[in-house]
């Protein structure tokens, strides 16, 4: 049977679309993500799993589970996984093998930039595993320095969107199969959720950010930037429309004590007194991972199925289900979704479609 979402008044209050969020404690997350206890041995793949966010993601995830989870780990720093993982808590039965049991803490190794690399590491993914309950897209990148891959793809987007977009693809048939047993079938992205507005349309005459001029560094990076949290909930909504029973979410995890908040406030040049200023500042208002995680799986572990968009708490800012599978129309209208206006969301239906023909013909 499928492991139900937690039935605490604060969420019940949630399930309309567009309610202003309330901002649960960390006692309120943590005791809300112990409930979650599936009667299945869950498999859970984090890309990004190896520090950050999706590090804190893994640990809690695992404590929650008491180990007991299928959990692959993708991303590049293979000293950082073997020691995250060696760490996680294992199943207090030692009289059943692992392998009996069906958990399993591991590695694929995948430098996410390419396109290639990530249909490799979904190859391997799918010769691990027969189904997947939930796919943690964390890996991302945090520059001032645009660029452009050897495989033609700005790099900001190649890391913060389209790896994302192959990775879903690719592994959709695993959810699907999560999804006819009964079990959770769910995909989170964390990126820039809620961003959103009708004042902000995605440029559909600069797909990928590489048709118009990329000569100021700056603008070009701040463009991809932008673009890749619009471009996620196109996505997201594209496969929600096309999957109906699988839930996906864009959530914001807020300001995060990481390496990608380092980056991020890392200007260079004349600016450097800037990342000062940044550097002394932020940690003010930054969060540990660890606790950014927690208010992340209070997302991932509600929700059913539909299309979400969270925001740094865990809290719905906007969500959508669909009874049936559904063909977008030619709407050019930000932030409605087939006719239902959405708190944050960064698309419209015209930009769905041509995001989703965009993204395949270049991933290819
Ligand atoms: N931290 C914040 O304040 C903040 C604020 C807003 C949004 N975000 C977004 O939220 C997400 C999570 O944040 P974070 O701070 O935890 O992220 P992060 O520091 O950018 O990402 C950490 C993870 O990304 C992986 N990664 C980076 N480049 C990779 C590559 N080429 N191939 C494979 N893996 C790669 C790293 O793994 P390896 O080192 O093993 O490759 C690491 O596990 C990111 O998308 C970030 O942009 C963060």
């Amino acid at each position: 049977m499928p492991w139900h979402n937690h039935c605490d008044p604060l969420r019940t209050k949630r399930t309309s679309s567009n309610l202003a969020p309330t901002m649960p404690s960390q006692s309120v997350v943590k005791a809300s993500n112990a409930s979650f206890g599936p009667a299945y041995v869950p498999v859970a793949i984090f890309v990004g799993g190896t520090s950050g966010v999706g590090q804190g993601m893994v640990e809690a995830f695992a404590r929650y589970v008491q180990g007991r989870a299928h959990i692959i780990i993708v991303g590049r720093n293979e000293h950082a996984a073997a020691s995250i993982l060696a760490r996680l808590p294992k199943p207090a039965s030692e009289s059943t093998s692992a392998e009996a049991e069906g958990w399993k803490h591991e590695f694929v190794p995948c430098d996410v930039s390419l396109m290639a690399n990530v249909r490799a590491a979904c190859a391997e993914i799918r010769a691990k595993c027969t189904h997947v309950n939930f796919l943690v897209l964390t890996a991302g990148y945090n520059s001032w320095y645009p660029a452009v891959t050897s495989e033609g793809l700005d790099l900001h987007l190649a890391l913060r969107y389209y790896q994302r977009f192959v990775f879903i693809q690719e592994l959709l048939p695993l959810l699907q199969a999560a999804q006819a047993l009964f079990q959770d079938a769910k995909v989170m992205s964390v990126l820039g959720a809620g961003r959103g507005s009708p004042k902000r349309p995605i440029d559909l005459d600069n797909l990928g950010n590489t048709i118009k001029p990329r000569n100021s560094r700056f603008s070009v990076a701040l463009r991809s930037l932008i673009m890749a949290s619009g471009y996620t909930d196109a996505m997201l909504a594209y496969f929600a429309t096309r999957n109906p029973k699988i839930a996906f979410t864009h959530i914001h995890p807020g300001i995060v004590r990481t390496d990608a908040l380092r980056s991020a406030s890392s200007f260079g040049g004349l600016l450097t007194p800037l990342s000062w200023i940044f550097s002394f500042i932020l940690p003010f208002f930054a969060v540990s991972q660890d606790e950014s995680a927690e208010h992340m799986l209070y997302g991932l572990f509600s929700g059913e199925r539909g299309l979400f968009i969270r925001d740094r708490y865990g809290n719905v800012v906007s969500q959508l289900v669909f009874d049936n599978t559904v063909e977008l129309g030619d709407s050019l209208e930000t932030s409605v979704l087939n006719g239902v206006p959405m708190l944050g969301y960064g698309a419209s239906d015209l930009g769905v479609r041509r995001i989703m023909e965009h993204s395949v013909t270049v991933t290819r």
